[in-house]
């Protein structure tokens, strides 16, 4: 077997065999080979959902403060929508997409970004016509091919936002002022905004020749990407995280002294609503965002606490994206969080307490379960969680587990009660119980759960 270059497995009469890529899963030992997870791929564990569901609900909510809008789009898109549109020689191109053919030749990429997805779905459906959709929002995997470390994996999520339409530097301010209001509101302390202006196309092209003329000096110093990437993209030395490279920059020109009076001007709105609303930020003039689209403002929430992954979020203008995908000529800005970053960092600050059922329901012997069952239902249609001892076992077997789930209250039906018309209502922090006339039990829990739940969350 042979592999090709699209990383489809072929026999060597040149056929594709998806047989044949698959391992056997009987060792010679007779042990049974287990499939693992593909490196950098991560299984989100029920014990860490929750923080998962917290940050994708306070940003649902946020964002719909804003007038942002869902969308949802494929995970695979044609390969030439990124390449267009991040650009064929950054890094997320060049080395990092997950690209393959179809079945009919025709090659496609798992989405490695969401913005080039939001414009093309945005032109294909013709939203210009619609006076609400300006503003969108996706929540999602991505996926890149990098080594994977903290805070780096080939399979991330992303919350992405997007405006269309609206090139007033109010709107830029605006952007992040909600990523800022989104990660106060989520608890994320001691993080920095960056911002830096990338200029146009009027003013770019005479910035990035005096650039090139700086690298030309200083050649022998650039690692062999970044003496590459000077002649085709020398605006991506700035991201380059070789220390030889980071010194050779010393005294490179900057764009911020380039800019053209428009996007001077442009920044500087930019910069007096941020302090307008006593926003701190810091101007770095050598963040230049890792894809090609931008123009005018970019921006970076930064951290040092994630070691060389120091971005939680970052975004920028693209006004010029529309037009070259093919679409109107619409300005564009916007900005996506990496959610595993942003839960690493909140999980340093504080930890979140795992839900848990309400009530355990022990069940003793066989007509108590029948009974058992149609009051478990009941209590669940009322809003309340229930677990249940299933398979019935001993009292004491079945108060352990309930003690294990950290319920509030245990509700014992046997015989006996079932006889009585009553069950037992045992509450698990004061230690006390009394019968309830099994009529009144959806009742009586539902008056006291939801105590029982605000004195657990203080
Ligand atoms: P980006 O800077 O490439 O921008 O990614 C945004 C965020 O996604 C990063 O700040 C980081 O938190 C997270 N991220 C990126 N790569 C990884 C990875 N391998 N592992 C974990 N997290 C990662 C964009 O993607 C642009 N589309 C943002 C944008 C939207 N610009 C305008 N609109």
């Amino acid at each position: 077997m042979i592999r090709s270059t699209c990383g489809i497995f072929k026999a060597n009469d040149g056929r594709s065999t998806r047989g044949s890529a698959v391992s056997p899963a009987n060792r010679e030992d007779g042990a049974v080979e287990r499939v693992q997870a593909i490196r950098g791929m991560n299984d989100i564990l029920p014990d860490a959902v929750h923080w998962w569901q917290l940050v994708e609900k306070t940003a649902r909510e946020v964002l719909e403060l804003y007038g942002y809008r869902e969308i949802r789009t494929p995970v695979v898109e044609k390969l030439e929508l990124f390449a267009r549109s991040i650009g064929e020689s950054t890094d997320i191109v060049e080395k990092e997409m997950y690209a393959f053919p179809d079945r009919k030749g025709q090659w496609l990429a798992l989405r490695p970004e969401a913005t080039a997805s939001v414009v093309r779905a945005f032109i294909e459906h013709n939203l210009q016509a619609d006076p609400l959709a300006r503003k969108f929002y996706t929540i999602g995997p991505m996926f890149r091919h990098e080594r994977p470390q903290k805070g780096r994996y080939r399979q991330f999520h992303q919350i992405d936002a997007e405006v269309f339409g609206i090139d007033d530097p109010m709107l830029d301010a605006e952007v992040m002022v909600m990523l800022c209001h989104f990660l106060e509101r989520i608890g994320l302390e001691g993080v920095g905004l960056h911002i830096n202006s990338l200029g146009c196309p009027a003013c770019r092209p005479s910035f990035r020749e005096e650039l090139k003329k700086f690298l030309h000096d200083r050649a022998a110093h650039l690692c062999p990407d970044c003496d590459r990437r000077r002649h085709v993209n020398p605006l991506r030395v700035f991201d380059c995280k070789v220390d030889r490279c980071r010194e050779a920059l010393v005294g490179a020109p900057q764009l911020v002294d380039h800019l053209c009076g428009a996007c001077a001007r442009h920044f500087e709105k930019v910069r007096g609503y941020l302090t307008g609303l006593d926003v701190p930020f810091t101007v770095d003039p050598r963040m230049v965002r890792g894809l090609d689209y931008y123009m005018r403002t970019a921006f970076e929430v930064v951290t040092d606490r994630l070691g060389a992954q120091n971005a939680v979020g970052g975004g920028g203008r693209y006004d010029g994206l529309m037009r070259d995908l093919g679409g109107p000529d619409l300005p564009g800005i916007g900005f996506a969080i990496g959610i595993e970053r942003l839960i690493l960092l909140l999980q340093q600050g504080q930890s979140l307490a795992a839900k848990t059922p309400d009530v355990f329901l022990a069940i003793l012997g066989e007509q108590a379960a029948i009974e058992g069952f149609r009051v478990v239902q009941a209590l669940r249609r009322r809003g309340i969680a229930v677990e249940v001892g299933y398979g019935g076992g001993s009292l004491k077997s079945q108060m352990r587990r309930a003690d294990k789930l950290g319920v509030s209250h245990v509700a014992i039906l046997g015989e006996e009660e079932l006889q009585k018309g009553v069950i037992v209502l045992r509450n698990m922090a004061e230690k006390s119980q009394r019968e309830v006339p099994l009529a009144d039990m959806t009742g009586v829990l539902g008056a006291v759960i939801p105590l029982a739940r605000d004195g657990r969350r203080q």
